[in-house]
């Protein structure tokens, strides 16, 4: 399958790595991770060029690697520097090393041309650092499905009345109409829930005594990064548009990594603008999270058995789907930019 390479992926959490070789496939490329002593983390191929052992069966010395079959050894650069029982290191022998880069407590890595990587380009948000919001770090997501299925669930915010009915949505929402829009490179689509009972996440969390006024935006930077802004107000405050902050609010990240087009991990965090710093409120969030993306999980993996299966029909459009389909179409063009790019060259 192609992929979008020219893109900063997350590896993991920072504290996923450590001295210990790692072994993560992204993208179909099996690689190589650890802390080296200077504090970064440092990714390769995870291949040896002499017979193909995974250079993670091998043992580090120092910050090199120790090929686990004859003793090739490779700095943390990829460049060979000792063949057991001669004295040339031909150059052929060097691997591929990847450039990763840590940014609030995460690890991300570039699986494309190095010359196009800036790690300005990390996606970042001011209430990563702003005090008034507590940045919690969640878990991961393994889902035997497409990353292409995972992300249009995260462009669609009319699943939640149907799969997530006692934490997410409620029937409330069914018939109401998400709007789309492009803003830029995010792909946006949203809906606004008016007067209705809060859904599980607020009752077990926002503390409302009667009806409220619910958010959704789901919001998709490419290639595979969602932002889910999603909060409630009581009804009587009359919250417009632009003043989600006055009410409860919280982005649900996830950051989806594509292993192969079979699998995808997701990694999901929050940020939210109350109960700052208040660990227990951390946990009973994870909670609830977990149990609607136990639901997300169990829909994407037999939705992917189907798609594995003979197709018959073109699947039908609804209205609901103009987010996915511009997502679709856009990934689409960034693969053949890459792959036209190649060629130029
Ligand atoms: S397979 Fe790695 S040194 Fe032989
Ligand atoms: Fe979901």
């Amino acid at each position: 399958m192609d992929y979008v390479k020219n893109a900063w992926y997350v590896a993991g959490w920072a504290s996923e790595f450590d001295d210990n070789l790692r072994a993560l496939t992204i993208l179909e490329q099996n690689v190589v991770m650890f802390r080296a002593s200077t504090g970064k983390v440092v990714a390769m191929e995870d291949r040896c060029p002499h017979r193909l052992l995974p250079l993670s069966l091998g043992k580090r010395v120092g910050d090199a690697i120790q090929c686990g079959y004859h003793g090739m050894t490779f700095d943390c650069q990829g460049k060979c520097i000792r063949v057991p029982g001669q004295d040339n290191l031909p150059a052929s022998a060097d691997i591929a090393a990847y450039l990763v880069h840590e940014k609030h407590d995460i690890t991300w890595i570039w699986m494309g041309d190095p010359q196009k990587a800036d790690p300005d380009d990390i996606f970042d948000m001011p209430q990563f650092t702003d005090p008034a919001w507590d940045a919690h770090l969640g878990q991961a997501l393994h889902l035997k499905s497409n990353y292409l299925n995972v992300a249009e669930n995260l462009v669609d915010p009319a699943h939640v009345s149907f799969v997530h009915p006692t934490t997410l949505g409620n029937t409330a929402s069914e018939n109401v109409p998400v709007h789309a829009a492009t803003d830029g490179e995010v792909i946006k689509a949203w809906r606004w829930i008016r007067d209705a009972e809060p859904i599980g996440f607020f009752k077990a969390f926002g503390n409302f005594s009667g009806n409220v006024d619910r958010w959704h935006y789901y919001n998709l930077h490419l290639p595979s990064i969602a932002v889910i802004d999603f909060g409630s107000a009581a009804t009587e405050d009359n919250l417009a548009e632009d003043e989600r902050d006055k009410g409860v609010r919280l982005y649900a990240l996830h950051f989806l990594t594509p292993v192969n087009d079979q699998y995808t991990i997701d990694r999901w965090m929050h940020l939210r603008n109350t109960a700052i710093n208040d660990q227990a409120v951390s946990q009973n969030l994870d909670e609830l999270f977990k149990t609607a993306f136990a639901e997300d999980v169990e829909i994407l993996e037999a939705v992917q058995r189907e798609e594995n299966r003979l197709q018959t029909r073109k699947p039908v459009r609804i209205a609901i789907d103009k987010g996915p389909l511009v997502y679709r179409k856009r990934i689409n063009d960034l693969i053949e930019k890459e792959k036209a790019e190649n060629t130029v060259v």
